[in-house]
Parts: structure tokens; sequence; C-alpha cells
């Protein structure tokens, strides 16, 4: 008997609207190219999966398409590759719910290049709250030490914005942990004692922040600054960065604009630098993972990750857009 897969499915032709249906019959025909097929236990819900699921065009480069960046699973066939039946494994990135079907179904074909063992220490639950999210954290992280900065020469925090979404609470997390002093800025004071208790010194809210908006240079108040909103935020930050600051940008979740002028360059020194988590190589990925897996007793997981079924993703889809969701939302797709 043929196995189908279950799983979400976006549908829609040329510039018209795109359609997410959760489909149990998704046939072994329709999922893709690839040598490697891994039955998916867990997937997440990324800023990317939600644009994906509420219709942006952006996102979607091909339809029919399984969403899903992420996706942590086991081997269940490999032709001419190192893995073997039933390895555990884990993929992020490489355009997978993007250009070719994701992790949001239970079964995803995949290049073995593209794909890592789960290292030990990790568990799958575990490894998809990590995913794209804490992957891009530490990228970030090692953006900032490769730069120079250490606990000892900043003389002021690192600023995090969009602290309390996925890569913001990783980035939180991994600075404390490296001893740095972290100012989280976020648009809910609210989560005060959960950005708190992952380890931030201080915390602002994003209105504060922008009442300094339009200033091409600012009092100097952060060593570095690591980024998920892009826009008038991040151009504020800039502003407001030390001489010979570090600031890293991820994200657009408060727009892809840059409203900046070049003065805390020129007058400061202040580095801007970027993160692309997609294309890392297999070296970066397995030694970030290493690196993550030998961190994972001290992640208050409890904490960071809301875990969904598959059958919620559509229902938090717009609640990941608005800013609604903590930490990480991990995507329980084999029950
Ligand atoms: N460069 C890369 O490779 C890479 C990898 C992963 C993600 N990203 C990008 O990084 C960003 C964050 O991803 P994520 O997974 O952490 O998403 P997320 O969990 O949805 O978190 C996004 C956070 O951004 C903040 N935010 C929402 N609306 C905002 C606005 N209008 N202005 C400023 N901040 C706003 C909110 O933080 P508060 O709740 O604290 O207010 C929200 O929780 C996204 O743009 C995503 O596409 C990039």
């Amino acid at each position: 008997m043929v196995e189908h897969a279950t799983g979400w499915w976006i549908t829609g032709e040329g510039s018209g609207h795109l359609t997410a249906t959760l489909r149990g019959n998704i046939s072994p025909s329709e999922l893709g190219e690839g040598s490697l097929e891994i039955s998916v236990s867990h997937s997440a819900l990324n800023y990317k999966d939600a644009l994906a699921l509420t219709g942006s065009r952006g996102v979607v480069r091909q339809t029919p398409l399984i969403p899903g960046i992420d996706a942590v699973g086991s081997v269940v066939s490999c032709s001419e590759s190192s893995f073997h039946l039933g390895d555990s494994v884990v993929l992020t990135g490489w355009g997978y719910g993007e250009q070719r079907h994701g992790g949001l179904a239970t079964r995803i074909r995949a290049d073995p290049g593209h794909v890592l063992a789960l290292p030990a220490g990790l568990t799958p639950e575990q490894a998809a709250s990590i995913g794209t999210a804490g992957f891009t954290a530490a990228l970030a992280m090692t953006k900032l030490q490769t730069a120079g900065l250490t606990p000892e020469s900043c003389t002021k925090p690192i600023a995090v914005t969009g602290a309390a979404g996925a890569v913001g609470s990783f980035c939180i997390f991994l600075l404390a942990q490296a001893g740095f002093r972290v100012t989280a800025i976020t648009g809910r004071t609210d989560e005060q004692e959960y950005l708190r208790g992952l380890g931030a010194t201080e915390v602002l809210s994003r209105q504060e922040v922008l009442t300094q908006a339009g200033k091409p240079l600012s009092k100097e108040l952060y060593s570095g600054v690591i980024d998920q909103a892009g826009g008038e935020l991040l151009a504020t930050l800039l502003a407001c960065t030390a001489s010979d600051g570090v600031v890293v940008a991820c994200g657009l979740a408060g727009g892809t604009d840059l409203p900046a002028t070049v003065m805390p360059f020129i007058l400061r020194g202040v580095s801007l630098m970027g993160v692309n988590s997609v294309t890392q190589s297999r070296e970066i990925r397995r030694e970030t993972w290493d690196r993550w897996a030998s961190l994972a007793p001290t992640v208050p997981w409890e904490k960071i990750t809301k875990v969904i079924g598959l059958d919620e993703v559509e229902e938090y889809a717009p609640r990941v857009i608005a800013g609604l969701t903590r930490g990480r939302v991990v995507v329980e797709v084999a029950a």
C-alpha cells in the first residue's frame, strides 16, 4: 500500500491569492526531489513560515508548496548517502519551505548535503526549538565576537530587538551565557520577567527607544546591537551605538527600509553586518549545532518553547506575524 503524507499545502497561480490547506493525502509522487527521505517528527513556525501560510508571495517561490523552513526527524529512505535508515537528522534553510517542499508535513525529501545528524545531547523537540532561530542567533553572536566584542571590551550593553520573539530570545540567552550585559528591546514590556529570566539586565519598550528616531547621532548607549526589526528601529539603534560598536542586522519584522545616515559609520566607526542563515556551509552548521548541544542542559526550554500540533499551525501563523507569540513555536508534526 502506498503511504501518504499529511501536511500543509499552499496553492495559488500567478499573482492570485495563496491558499493553505492541511492535506492528509499527499502522495509520494508529490513530495518532490531528494535522495534522502525523512519522516518528520518536529518542525517549527518561523516568521517566514507564518508569512507563507498567510499568503506572502515573497516567501512562496513555487506552488504548490509544503511550507516549513525547519525539519527534524528520522531517515526512512536513503540512496547513495552517508546516512542510514533510522538516523535522527536536522535540516534548516537551503530554500526548503520556500522554493522546495519544507518540513510542515510528515515526510520531506532532501539532499544529503543539506542534512546534519542530530547532535547527541539534543532531543528532536529541542532541535526544532533551536532550528533556524537558534542557528541565526548563534551566527549573530559569532559576528559580534569575530568583530572583537567581548564582555570585558564592552563598556556598554548589547541591545537585542524583537527580544520576546524566537531569534531575540535565543540571542539574549547566548549573550548572557557568554557574560555580556543585555538590553532587551521589546513591544511587550509585560514580558519583562521572561526576558530577565533569559538573562536580560535591562528591558526597554520599543516605543521608548523610538522617541530618539530621526536623529543622525544620539547618545552612545550600546556597544553592540542584534536587530530583528530593520526599518526605523535599526536606524535609531545605529545612531545610539558607541564608538567602534558592531550592529548585526538579522530581520525585517519592522520593515525592509533603513532610514539612516552615514554619520554612525564615519564619525563613530560603527560597523553594520548581516546574517544569512539559509546558505551557511556544512562546517559552520556542524560547529553551531555542536555548540547548542553543549549548551542544552542550561537552556530554559520550557520558558522559550511552545509546542503546538500540525492542525494548529493556521491558527498560530497570524499570531506570529502580529508578534503575539513568545519565544519559539515548535510544531509536533507526527504525534
Ligand atoms: N537573517 C536570517 O537568516 C534570519 C533567520 C531567522 C529569522 N530572520 C528574521 O528575523 C526576524 C525575527 O524572526 P523570529 O523567528 O524571531 O520571529 P518572531 O518569533 O515572530 O519574532 C519577531 C519579533 O519581532 C518583534 N516585532 C514585531 N513587530 C515589530 C515591529 N513592527 N517593529 C519592530 N519589532 C517588531 C516582536 O518582538 P517583541 O515581542 O519583543 O516586541 C516579535 O516577537 C524576522 O524578520 C525573520 O524573518 C532572519
